[in-house]
Formats: structure tokens, C-alpha cells, sequence
């Protein structure tokens, strides 16, 4: 049927599509699905920092809501999935992230996407926006640039003197000023300095959109993320449940107000079935866990801590990684994936990634760790590391 429907000859330009691929494919940048039946002897590649994915409560948390609630929320919270689940799991994350609200979307990139445009909203505001962002943000922020019809005024990477500085060249200026960015960046496993930025924000009267995804569950006070932690609370703090809390989903929390400018004016809150009860009741409850596993922290810390120096002892760039995240960058978009595909040979699963998502010439292998690696399963990264 699919390939009837693909050669029926009806859209002339169809041929395109293919072109533009075989030209990203000559570039080495054409993505591709992996196959879903592969066994790895270990696999860097996933984002279940905390094996929560797995855990037997998590697990049985959603088993419960299954049989409790069925399979899906049956439509948008503002219609008929505003569950007593939703509510209960909001209140919970907005007394840990010390916020006045929160509020729970399906997934990151809505998230970002939709909150982050509905908050620049020049109508809204009255005054188009000066929005400051740091030049590695996540694509699904840039989405709500476009979305908004906002120019971005960017700042080095984790750089609060660039920022600073341009800032201070819009001291003048009485349009509404924003900073966003992310605590830990996906690609590259480094931090931004938060109370440092909190503290510029302020001196500028500007508001700070922190997205934690790579840092909930592993960073900040009980795994809380790092805006979490006594003097880096900001006025949004966005979160993902994707990663280390091994489910889909996200929040936000900001203050009361906030949230309810949001529910009214959110187009990914408002146009879009919430999320499943099975997903709300399994994410509750790693959320919960998450204040209990200081000790899966300690040792994914002093793992990544030991896989740094010797992937830096080899000889390997791994940038400014301070964290679970540890990119190794090599440049060259061929070069990174025939690195990548002599890492799968050897049974090690591994990302390679490539521009746009990274800068161009940056391209790199990234290792994701998380609580389910052994030393044996390090031991076998650096060895097949030494065939690159
Ligand atoms: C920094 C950042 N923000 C947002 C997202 C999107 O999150 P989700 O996978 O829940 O859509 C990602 C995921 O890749 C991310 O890395």
C-alpha cells in the first residue's frame, strides 16, 4: 500500500524530498532510524540516567494506573483530562523546585516550543521582547524564537561576561529582557554558572527561563535540578521527564500567575490531549524517588568523573563536559560516524552527532552514563575507544 501511495505520481515535486537527502547523505549528515532489534554489549546512547525506566515502583505505579484509569487522559486538560492525578504530581513538583505552581505538559519539546513562546509574546507584552539566549540552546527552543517571531540576541556558550555585556548595551532599553537557557546542555555535559545568572537577571530586571532537562533527577538538591538549589531559583524552571526520570512528559514551575497566563494562552497546553494517567501516575512516582537516590548520584558522578580523565588521558576532546554527559568531539561529520560505526562493530552503542544539532565542525560521539553501566562496561568503551 505504502509504496502505491508513494509512486502514484500525483505530487510532482516528490522527487525532491529524495534529492535533498542523497545531498545530506553525500554531506554525512542524513539521519537515519537505528534498528530496534540490536543487543549492545553496552549502549551509551540512551537517556535513562537513573535506570528509573526500569525501577519495579515506577513500574508498578503505572501497572496501578492502568487498571485503575485505562490508557489515555480522553482529551485536553482544559476538556475532560484534567485527572486528580495531574494536580496531586503539580503540587509535589512545585514544593520541590521551592516555585508558587507548576504545571505538566507531554513532553520537552511542546514545552519549550509553546510555553516559551506564549511568555514573549510581543502582543502580550506590549513591547517585542530583548531575549537573550545562549548559543547552544536546545532546537526546541529555537522553535519558539520562530514561533514568536523573535529575534534572538545570543551569548557565548555559558558565558555570563558575553551576557553581561549585552545586557549592559540594552541597560536603556524598556522592552521586557529574558535569558534562557539550559542548566546542563545536552551535547556537551557542562553547567551554567545558575546563581550567576540569577544575579545578572536581577541587576537587569530580566527573566530567566531555565530549561534542567539533562539535569532533573541527576543534579541540584535531591536530584531536583540545580534551579532547585538555595540562591538559583528563576522564573521558570522547565524540566523533562524524558531523560533521568525514564518516562515522557514535562513541567514548569514558575509562580502562580504565571501558570495561569499559561493555561489560558499555551497553544501546546490547550490544543493537546494530556498526557496519559499510566505516564502521570509512573513519573509521580519517580519524581518521588528521586530525594532517596543520593547514593545512584555519587556513583554516576565518580564514573563519569573516572571516564573523563582517561578518555582525556587517550587523548580525546571532550570539551567542557563536567557531567554524566561526556561528548568526545572529532570535527568531521565521516569521521564521526565511521567512529560511531566501529563502536557498534565492537558491540558499543554510542550517538554520533552532527550539525545542525551541533555547530558546524564540532561534530562528535556522545556518551550518555547512566546507573545500569559497570566498570566492565566502561572497561569495554575505552577499549573499543582505542580503535579510533
Ligand atoms: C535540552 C533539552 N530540552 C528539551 C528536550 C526535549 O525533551 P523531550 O524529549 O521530552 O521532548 C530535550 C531532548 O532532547 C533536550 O535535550
Amino acid at each position: 500500500m505504502a509504496a502505491r501511495f508513494a509512486s502514484s505520481g500525483m505530487t510532482a515535486f516528490l522527487h525532491t524530498y529524495e534529492r535533498h537527502c542523497a545531498s545530506l547523505a553525500q554531506q554525512g549528515l542524513l539521519r537515519q532510524l537505528p534498528s530496534s532489534s540490536h543487543h549492545w554489549l553496552a549502549d551509551f546512547s540512551s537517556n535513562d540516567y537513573l535506570s528509573l525506566s526500569q525501577h519495579p515502583q515506577v513500574v508498578d505505579a503505572a501497572a496501578q494506573a492502568l487498571s485503575r484509569y485505562g490508557v489515555g487522559a480522553t482529551g485536553s486538560r482544559l476538556l475532560s483530562g484534567n485527572l486528580d492525578l495531574y494536580e496531586a504530581f503539580e503540587a509535589r513538583i512545585a514544593a520541590d523546585k521551592h516555585a508558587e505552581s507548576a504545571l505538566v505538559l507531554s513532553s520537552g519539546y511542546q514545552t519549550n516550543a509553546t510555553v516559551l513562546a506564549a511568555l514573549i509574546n510581543a502582543k502580550v507584552l506590549g513591547a517585542e521582547p530583548l531575549v537573550f539566549c545562549d548559543r547552544l540552546n536546545h532546537a526546541s527552543l529555537h522553535h519558539a524564537f520562530k514561533v514568536a517571531d523573535v529575534k534572538q540576541i545570543r551569548f557565548r556558550h555559558g558565558s555570563l561576561a558575553h551576557l553581561s555585556e549585552l545586557l549592559n548595551k540594552h541597560a536603556d532599553s524598556t522592552q521586557p529582557k529574558f535569558i534562557v537557557a539550559e542548566s546542563v546542555f545536552g551535547m556537551d555535559g557542562d553547567c551554567i554558572d545558575v546563581p550567576g545568572l540569577v544575579e545578572l537577571a536581577r541587576q537587569h530586571d530580566a527573566f530567566v527561563y531555565l530549561d534542567e532537562a539533562h539535569a532533573t533527577g541527576v543534579l541540584g538538591e535531591h536530584g531536583y535540578g540545580l534551579t532547585a538549589n538555595p540562591g538559583s531559583h528563576v522564573d521558570m524552571a522547565m524540566g523533562t521527564f524524558s531523560k533521568g526520570l525514564g518516562g515522557s512528559g514535562a513541567y514548569i514551575a514558575c509562580s502562580r500567575a504565571v501558570r495561569d497566563y499559561l493555561v489560558t494562552a499555551c497553544t501546546g497546553f490547550i490544543y493537546s490531549t494530556a498526557l496519559s494517567p499510566v505516564v502521570i501516575a509512573a513519573m509521580h512516582k519517580a519524581w518521588e524517588l528521586l530525594p532517596t537516590m543520593d547514593a545512584e548520584r555519587t556513583y554516576l558522578t565518580a564514573m563519569s568523573n573516572d571516564l573523563s580523565q582517561r578518555l582525556q588521558a587517550m587523548g580525546f576532546d571532550t570539551g567542557t563536559s563536567s557531567t554524566h554527559i561526556i561528548p568526545i568531539i572529532l570535527g568531521d561529520e565521516q569521521r564521526t560516524l565511521a567512529a560511531r560505526d566501529k563502536l557498534q562493530a565492537a558491540g558499543i552503542n554510542v550517538s554520533a552527532v552532527r550539525p545542525p544539532t551541533v555547530p558546524p565542525n564540532t561534530a562528535r560521539l556522545r556518551m550518555a552514563l547512566c546507573t545500569h553501566h559497570t566498570p566492565a562496561h566502561i572497561d569495554a568503551l575505552v577499549a573499543a575507544l582505542k580503535s579510533v
